[in-house]
């Protein structure tokens, strides 16, 4: 069974109370929020005061993706507000790794590690051992609404062979473009978690929607979908 967690990114904001409700009456595994800084993404988003108040709003667990240049200055502002895990990218920090999952793991949440469609797999290898979860970005980040790149496809196929060979047990997650034939695919190469914006925004049944997503298995999918 795939988990899901919804993107609030191209959410309406004003009716965000709302949009975190229906969330949770549909039964998504978690809430994952674009932290952006105009630097590191062409795009600008909030910072550890939204999730705060996100935080006040739903017992679900709440994924930060730090799309931020320096993330090792934010880590525990965004913990104190609520987050339950930080993603973050490799290719922020390419130098300093270990020194920031330490940061990340002292502070009693969950690790994440996420590399753009363009960088190498094989770069945050030496990593896999130490992180909760690999963030594998199936479309640029900065924004909603883009299109799903296949390629990406190689790279969760090796994250899936080198965790089966070291029998390890991060997961291996998506981000950008998923959609239901999208999620089909990468649940196929390996993927244990995927997230969803756009897809949800548009899905008329939400409940169905989320059920049809959480219901992705490698072995049921020729069959039922
Ligand atoms: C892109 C973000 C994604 C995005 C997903 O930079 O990291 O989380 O919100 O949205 P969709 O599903 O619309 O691609
Ligand atoms: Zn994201």
């Amino acid at each position: 069974m795939a988990k899901l967690g919804i993107s609030i990114l191209s959410m309406d904001y004003m009716e965000l109370g709302n949009e975190i409700k229906a969330i949770g009456k549909a039964q998504a595994d978690f809430i994952h929020l674009d932290v952006m800084d105009g630097y590191f993404v062409p795009n600008i988003t909030f910072g550890p005061d939204m999730v705060r108040q996100i935080r006040k709003e739903t017992d679900l667990f709440l994924d930060v993706h730090l799309m931020i240049n320096s993330p090792e200055k934010y880590i525990a502002e965004f913990v104190e507000a609520g987050a339950d895990k930080i993603t973050f990218h490799y290719e922020t920090n390419e130098y300093r790794i270990e020194e920031l999952i330490k940061k990340i793991n002292n502070c009693d949440v969950k690790t994440g590690i996420a590399i753009k469609p363009n960088t190498k797999v094989e770069s945050i290898k030496p990593y896999l051992n130490l992180v909760d979860s690999v963030l594998q970005m199936t479309v640029e980040p900065g924004f909603g609404g883009q299109s799903f790149k296949s390629k990406t496809l190689k790279n969760i196929e090796k994250l899936s062979e080198w965790k089966k060979e070291k029998n390890a047990d991060y997961l291996i997650e998506v981000d950008g473009g998923i959609n239901l034939k999208s999620a089909k695919l990468c649940v196929e190469s390996g993927v244990d978690s995927l997230i969803a914006g756009s897809s949800f925004i548009k899905a008329t049944d939400k409940d169905e929607f989320v059920n049809r997503m959480q219901s992705l298995r490698v072995s049921t999918i020729n069959e039922t979908l």
